[in-house]
């Protein structure tokens, strides 16, 4: 097989330029801004691919990665992405900062964007952490960009686009031609997973058809998204789907009078080699991590290559999050 070598092509800026803007929902941004940080982020996976140089569009800039709650992927991946451009990284030591002195999170954000932050990458459990810092840094006339890295249970801005941008690969579609066509289903613990909150605003959007299944007491109401089918049998709602996302029970999110068994949850929405025949021939499973194997995904389905994109979405997370610091860090125009 030829591998394809065709150099990157950094896509034309927009009139709706990015630089100097935060992130912190899918649905704040344009169609245009979403499809230029799709397109920038298929430059970065070509640049990857054809293993040419990256620029370091960020020399001179500063990163404070803000992480108020726990993170594997998506810490390492802001860092990883914002040091590959070329930025001066700081990643919180929270545990032993004077966050727990009881500082408010507008002061202790206020003095780290004091300090030079150009990016300000915040991840906490309450809803609209990032919304907030950002209107804390408009009033008082801070120039530092905030991205959500996750917050609450509803929002996880970068992890949707790079869910967005696996797919639109494993495809080998461009982006600019979106996912007319594809069906998604999203399966599990979809109303306390803020990946699912972001990837029902994203997909859509990209023409993408979108199905949620899991336990009825798992599933947003009817009135939040009735354009998205729902479905509490998974057969019914993989069937036909080129992509299945299994989401992690967020056994810490489940309140104690809600009724739940690992096993009758595994039994009913585990995605396995057996459930997987229900969907399209050769569809690919995804999950956003981190995982509880056995319970929502089996691990052997995960660790096959042929039919998993869980790597795929780790290594895009990096590309993805170079995208977007790039968009809002560098002026273009
Ligand atoms: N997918 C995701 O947000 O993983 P982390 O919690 O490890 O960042």
């Amino acid at each position: 097989m030829r591998t394809d070598m065709t150099k990157a092509i950094r896509p034309d800026p927009i009139s709706e330029n990015l630089f100097g803007t935060h992130l912190t929902s899918i649905s704040k941004l344009s169609d245009a801004q979403l499809f230029y940080l799709l397109d920038l982020s298929q430059y970065y996976s070509r640049l990857s691919a054809t293993n040419e140089p990256i620029p370091r569009r960020l020399a001179g800039k500063t990163q404070v990665n803000l992480f108020l709650e726990n993170s594997t992927r998506t810490n390492v991946s802001f860092e990883l992405a914002g040091k590959k451009l070329g930025a001066d990284i700081l990643v919180l030591p929270v545990a032993a900062s004077s966050v727990h002195k009881g500082e408010e999170l507008r002061d202790t954000s206020q003095t780290l964007a004091a300090m030079g932050a150009d990016a300000m990458i915040v991840r906490n459990k309450e809803h609209d952490t990032s919304s907030f810092i950002a209107e804390a840094f408009n009033q008082t006339k801070i120039s530092c960009s905030v991205i959500n890295a996750g917050e609450g249970t509803q929002s996880h801005p970068t992890q949707a686009l790079l869910d967005a941008l696996t797919i639109l690969n494993s495809l080998g579609r461009k982006a600019s031609k979106g996912l007319e066509g594809i069906t998604i289903a999203i399966c599990g613990d979809i109303s306390h997973s803020r990946v699912a909150g972001s990837n029902i605003e994203l997909l859509p959007r990209l023409g993408a058809e979108l199905r949620l299944v899991g336990p009825e007491n798992f599933l947003p109401s009817e009135s939040i998204h009735p354009e998205i089918h729902r479905y509490t049998d998974l057969h019914e709602c993989i069937n036909g789907c080129q992509f299945v996302m299994a989401l992690r029970v967020q056994k810490e999110r489940i309140n104690s009078d809600l009724a739940f068994s690992e096993t009758d949850f595994h039994q009913s929405f585990g995605l396995d080699y057996e459930t997987l025949k229900y969907a399209a021939e050769d569809a690919k499973v995804m999950h956003p991590g981190p995982m509880n194997r056995g319970i929502e995904i089996d691990g052997t389905l995960a660790d096959d290559r042929d039919r998993s994109l869980i790597l795929d979405q780790v290594t895009n997370g990096v590309i993805t999050r170079m995208a977007v610091l790039d968009a809002l860090l560098t002026n273009e125009s």
